[in-house]
């Protein structure tokens, strides 16, 4: 990677604030030095990032997720390093140094945007000329508007195998960047090129920021795959985008709807509901559902009503909620889906989904319901089966208001009297609550600390020496003044742990440039390693800042350095395994 000086990553810091830009992105209070608030890495309830304005960086304790203004960048807006520096630079009308932007795979990500952009144009041509014909003639037959084909810049692959390879060849792309965009391949021979899409009608893919990402192509028979897309790219990467959420993202609407193709995205743009997205052929993930929650509060899901449909919908209900988001849920009459639905009710197709929309009851209806017709309520076992299964689908709300509401629901339709069934709720409630607060607290920990000894496999076996380290290290940070006191009674060959010699010698040389010693973590430490630094930098209280608590450090680390190894302690003689026996005995009185 080419470097950035650290005089100009250290003037990006000086003119970003890390507080200021994240508050941009969500919600943040006060607490103490520190700022608190949702993660916006993973689907919380109660927060657990926190921003340290003295080290200028952030630490999720939920996820785990943790660096400085450049890392938080990257997570944010998807960038690469040096894409989020340049986007902290444009930030503060600063301009990049020309020379440092050289970085090949930055450069890669650009010239496939470069490459995709000029694809989507030709398309799009040729979707509008003469050889396009049957591609319009079958857009049209769907029921799209010209104006709906051009907004969404649909267009049409020709049915040759080196159309497209030809064309980007002549706007000087190269073919190892229209591999990398996943246009064209190899040939089996490995003499050429050929196109990937060819005799299909093109869906351009494209992120928030109007880059287009990636395509879809439909074959205009029976054929098989019906959708072809492209594969995971250095841009693309189909578990994390949403299809029209640059467009959606523009609609003030505060709630998504949520679809499986494309076509229903786009029939549903024409009807008007311009806040429609689509996931890319695959299942929800948590990932997608953490990226809608950036633009939205509500998602109402609006799956096809066939058996896959309805079991994906279970499966997406789940994963919103654990993103935060309040879920609602359509079903479609007569087995359609959103398109199918809307083409059918022509001229009033927005009415007519409109009225769906409002009716849509939120996903409790519809596990109610559902749920309902799984039990014989003519007896009473039945019903009996059915309140328990109810009430425990309920302690899943949130909100007691709407526990109350579903509460006398139950009630109406079991018989049985609200009082009890309120009880039986509140009862339920906190077995859930223990059993969670256990789950989430065994189940991070266990994340975590996998992580951390990955970074510092040593960690574990010199449990005294490796904290010590750490408190030292925050220490140092904090105080780089005091860097010679520490030094001169601290040699780097005296830290146990591998990991923690590095940042000690880092933070050094930091210091003894001049340098903030966090400067240039997001440029120096990997992803995972990085959160660590920043853990363990932030993690220092008031009551280790003193020099007393610095001098303990010191002891211990010296303490455990001196100890010897336990290969020393193979080799020693009897005589020597007597005498260091007695030195311990000694310690201890
Ligand atoms: P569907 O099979 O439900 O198709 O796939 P559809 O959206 O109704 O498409 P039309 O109306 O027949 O044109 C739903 C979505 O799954 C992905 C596409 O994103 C599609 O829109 N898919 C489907 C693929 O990626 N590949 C396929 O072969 C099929
Ligand atoms: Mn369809």
């Amino acid at each position: 990677m080419a470097r950035l000086s650290d005089e100009f990553i250290s003037e990006i810091k000086y003119r970003n604030d890390l507080g200021e830009l994240a508050s941009s992105y969500m919600q943040l209070k006060r607490r103490g030095r520190n700022l608190v608030g949702l993660c916006p890495f993973h689907g919380e309830k109660t927060p657990s990032f926190n921003i340290y304005t003295e080290t200028g960086s952030f630490y999720c304790f939920g996820c785990g997720k943790g660096g400085d203004i450049i890392t938080f960048v990257m997570n944010i807006e998807n960038l690469d390093y040096m894409e989020a520096v340049k986007f902290l630079a444009e930030r503060a009308g600063m301009s990049l140094p020309e020379d440092d932007y050289d970085d090949s795979m930055s450069r890669m990500r650009t010239r496939i945007y470069e490459a995709n952009r000029e694809a989507a144009r030709f398309f799009y041509s040729k979707l509008i000329s003469k050889e396009g014909a049957e591609g319009l003639a079958y857009l049209r037959g769907r029921g799209l508007a010209d104006s709906t084909i051009r907004h969404f810049g649909l267009g049409f692959a020709p049915d040759e195998r080196f159309a497209l390879g030809d064309h980007l060849r002549g706007r000087g792309f190269s073919e190892a960047e229209m591999i990398a965009a996943n246009l064209v391949f190899k040939t089996k021979s490995g003499k050429g090129v050929v196109d990937r899409f060819y005799n299909r009608v093109m869906f351009p893919i494209i992120d928030v920021r109007g880059n287009v990402i990636a395509f879809g192509g439909r074959i205009m028979s029976d054929g098989k795959p019906k959708y072809l897309n492209t594969s995971d790219t250095l841009v693309f990467n189909k578990s994390l985008n949403l299809f029209s959420l640059n467009n959606a993202k523009n609609s003030k609407s505060d709630e998504l709807i949520l679809c499986e193709g494309y076509m229903d995205v786009i029939a549903l743009n024409q009807a008007g509901f311009t806040n429609a997205v689509a996931t890319l052929g695959t299942a929800l993930t948590p990932d997608q559902a953490s990226l809608m929650k950036r633009y939205c509060k509500e998602v109402v899901i609006c799956y096809d009503a066939d058996e896959a449909g309805q079991k994906a919908t279970a499966r997406a209900i789940d994963i919103l909620r654990r993103a935060g988001l309040t879920v609602k849920v359509i079903s479609i009459p007569d087995g359609k889906d959103p398109d199918e639905f809307i083409r059918r009710h022509g001229d009033k197709g927005h009415a007519a989904f409109q009225n769906l929309l409002d009716r849509s009851g939120n996903d409790m209806d519809y596990r109610l319901r559902k749920l309902r017709s799984q039990y014989d309520m003519s007896n009473a076992q039945g019903k009996l089966d059915y309140l328990n299964e109810g009430v425990k689908l309920l302690c899943e709300l949130n909100n007691p208001m709407e526990r109350d509401i579903y509460a006398s629901r139950l009630s109406d339709e079991t018989d049985v009297s609200k009082p009890m069934i309120t009880e039986q709720i509140a009862r339920q409630l906190k077995r859930k609550e223990r059993g969670r607060n256990k789950e989430e607290y065994a189940r991070l920990r266990k994340q975590i600390s996998a992580r951390d000894d990955k970074i510092n496999p040593q960690h574990a076996s010199n449990l005294r020496a490796a904290t010590a380290e750490e408190n030292l290290i925050a220490f140092l940070v904090h105080n780089p003044d005091k860097l010679t006191y520490i030094h001169e009674r601290l040699p780097a060959e005296d830290f146990a742990t591998d990991f923690n010699r590095r940042l000690y010698e880092y933070f050094s040389g930091k210091i003894l440039n001049n340098l903030n010693p966090m400067n240039s973590i997001a440029a120096d430490f990997t992803a995972d390693e990085q959160s660590q630094v920043v853990r363990i930098v932030n993690s220092y209280q008031d009551m280790t800042r003193t020099t007393q608590a610095l001098d303990e450090y010191i002891a211990i680390i010296k303490d455990e350095a001196s100890r010897p190894s336990e290969e020393d302690i193979r080799g020693f003689s009897n005589d020597d395994l007597t005498s260091y026996l007695k030195s311990m005995k000694d310690k201890k009185q």
